[in-house]
């Protein structure tokens, strides 16, 4: 859009460029630019309009983006245009992630590099590598406080090894996802020394205050993510003398994005990782962006606002580049986080989709699909070109962020029912024998939310400790129904590692002082390579879940309406226990896949009529998974417990 104010500041901008920039050859930026710039000098404005150094500050933002495009590798250069012409790549139903912690699966970047013919074995090609950066140790919360955002964490590797590795990757078609942890820095990062030792100028990075005042405002409206082990919101510096903002723990300082210092610091480092060769990268925390009395502190419009103007820089400098959202926050505000318009009002390209995860699991706990279903009805339409990170478990705890009017519509009453889920995965509940811990408790509030690994969470672990083949069996059912969700609903799905062969809680974390206090390492662990080699062997656990895992991979990667375009019908059906849904072509209409999952243990029967126009009656179905026809006895589909089915028609 061509607008005068505008414009006349980008001309005076490019006037005043330094000619190490003007002398370069950049006619892609600044195309992109001229036709990003009205929104970037809106946004930017909005935020930042009231200083006096406004125009100073728009020509560093400027300058910035510009260096970064010039310093841009050629090869990247020329998938952004790739991408830019096969602008949905991101959408496509080829795309398996994996997210690791590159220390417990591999030991460090190289290990990592050798073993990326795992992910091509398994047919994942989009490896999320958890945080890899310096973090002091002891106070690094898994990688989430970090002390420098451009240099890696000696103990797994260098920037060559991180640079060889996406090389690597690249070479294999594997996309890269890495972290930038944009909410807050560790209490040992330089700025915050910096600030610590009195400099006003980093002070300002932060939210510091003298007295309580505005703090104990602040705390009477915002709630506390790790009520346990950081209470509050606020932590005492004795160097600095004053009080901090600390929403996580108390060593995480949250960055005061009122500052355009700190926003260009940001993207700063966003398009240094840009450069380094990661595809995607995943933004942390950030619905907590903008900080706000009288508020919650998340999900306020100028965190969306933030956003918009990163996705707007980042697409001059590196548009092949795409975000991932993680807020894990109710479903009528995650939904923002892809923008308010997919053009103009552009933020990330890809969420989590915490509701779909916490709703799987209300379904395992309940044995019936009610919740899901009418949490699934009501999470909102997303926009075009946006698309889910669907996945089963993850580094972090399970939340049980469901809208209590869906549970009321289950004849549920809400606080009653997450007790029940609480102490179902905690094996507290009489018939469970899931093995998970709490996380987060809070007595105040009486909220809890749990922590597990996938296997010991679905009883694998019980099962094997009294050697109950039968019950062996129904949680590696249960663990390939929960991934065949993920992989058929729309989105990208997202195993996480270990999870492929049922790796099981590990304990081990107690006797670390530093981790003890946080119940989330039970489900982070270091992969056992030797038992991961049992993948191979029929009979074992990790055969049946490893090799069933590849399987389905295989065949969502052929199954083009498992591409996300928003081609998903829920079908309401009659018995409970089911949870249905159809996917479609959105130009091939007679190509379908119909989805049909059976969260309780036993057999359970469809009703063909249910299913209306998606209902093949007459036709025969065969599902793609097993190459077999489903069962069917005069209108009765019938599903095995703990079963599922892709449907096509054949
Ligand atoms: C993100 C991370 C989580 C971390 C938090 C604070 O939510 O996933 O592990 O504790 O941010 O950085
Ligand atoms: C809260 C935050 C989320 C974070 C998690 C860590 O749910 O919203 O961002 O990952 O806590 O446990």
């Amino acid at each position: 859009m061509y607008e005068q104010v505008s414009h006349t500041l980008l001309n005076d901008i490019l006037n005043d460029i330094k000619p190490e920039i003007s002398e370069q050859d950049l006619r892609h930026f600044y195309t992109r630019l001229g036709a990003n710039f009205y929104g970037i000098h809106s946004l930017f404005h909005t935020l930042y309009g009231e200083r006096e150094d406004f125009a100073e500050q728009a020509q560093q933002l400027v300058e910035t983006m510009a260096q970064h495009y010039i310093k841009r590798p050629e090869k990247l250069r020329q998938l952004d245009l790739a991408r830019e012409k096969d602008y949905n790549w991101f959408l496509s139903q080829q795309w398996i992630g994996m997210a690791l912690y590159c220390k417990g699966f591999a030991g460090n970047l190289q290990g990592l590099q050798e073993r990326l013919h795992y992910f091509q074995e398994l047919g994942v090609n989009l490896v999320h590598v958890m945080p890899i950066l310096r973090c002091p140790e002891g106070s690094s919360d898994g990688g989430y406080a970090v002390s420098d955002f451009r240099e890696i964490n000696p103990e797994v590797g260098t920037l060559e090894d991180l640079q060889q590795l996406a090389a690597e990757m690249k070479k294999r078609d594997i996309l890269l996802v890495l972290d930038v942890v944009v909410n807050h820095t560790s209490n040992m990062h330089y700025w915050a020394k910096r600030a610590k030792a009195g400099e006003k100028k980093y002070q300002d990075y932060y939210y510091t205050f003298e007295t309580r005042n505005v703090p104990d405002m602040f705390d009477q409206t915002m709630p506390e993510i790790f009520p346990e082990t950081a209470p509050g919101n606020f932590t005492w510096s004795e160097e600095m003398g004053r009080w901090v903002m600390t929403v996580f723990n108390d060593f995480q300082w949250d960055l005061n994005y009122s500052n355009p210092s700190v926003f260009i610091e940001m993207l700063n480092i966003i398009l240094f990782w840009a450069n380094q060769g990661a595809d995607i990268l995943r933004l942390d925390a950030v619905a907590f962006l903008w900080k706000k009395i009288g508020s919650t502190c998340q999900n306020e419009r100028e965190a969306h606002l933030i956003l918009q103007l990163l996705k707007d820089c980042c697409q001059v400098t590196a548009p092949g580049v795409v975000f991932i959202a993680e807020a894990i926050v109710a479903p009528v505000e995650v939904i923002k986080y892809f923008g308010e318009d997919a053009v103009i009002a552009k933020e990330c390209e890809i969420a989590y989709n915490a509701t779909f995860m916490a709703l799987l699991w209300d379904a395992v706990a309940t044995k019936n699909a009610c919740l899901l279903n009418h949490g699934i009805k009501s999470l909102p339409v997303k926009l075009d070109r946006a698309t889910w990170l669907n996945y089963v478990r993850c580094h972090d705890d399970i939340g049980l962020g469901f809208d209590d009017r869906d549970i009321l519509l289950c004849d549920y009453e809400p606080a009653r029912h997450r007790k029940f889920l609480i102490d179902y995965f905690t094996g507290k509940f009489e018939k469970s024998h899931a093995r998970g811990l709490p996380f987060g408790q809070n007595a105040k509030t009486g909220d809890a939310r749990i922590s597990g690994s996938l296997a010991s969470l679905v009883g694998l672990e019980h099962a094997l400790e009294i050697g109950d083949n039968k019950a062996v069996d129904d949680a590696v059912k249960l663990i390939l129904l929960l991934h065949s969700m993920i992989l058929s609903f729309g989105g990208i799905p997202l195993l996480y590692y270990g999870d492929e062969i049922g790796t099981l809680n590990d304990d081990s974390y107690r006797d670390d002082p530093y981790k003890k206090g946080d119940t989330r390492w039970v489900h982070r662990p270091s992969i056992d390579w030797e038992k991961a080699e049992l993948r191979n062997t029929p009979g074992t656990v990790e055969y049946g879940v490893f090799s069933a895992l590849k399987r389905m991979i295989a065949i969502r990667k052929e199954i083009e309406v498992f591409a996300d375009f928003n081609n998903r019908e829920l079908i309401e059906v009659e018995n409970p226990h089911l949870f249905v849904f159809g996917r479609y072509h959105i130009q091939k209409p007679t190509e379908q896949v119909l989805v049909i999952a059976n969260f309780s243990n036993q057999p359970q029967h469809l009703n063909l009529d249910d299913l209306g126009s998606w209902g093949a009656k007459y036709r025969p179905l065969v599902d793609l998974y097993q190459g077999t026809h489903p069962d069917i006895f005069k209108n009765s589909l019938v599903i095995p417990g703990f079963g599922f089915y892709w449907l096509c028609e054949r």
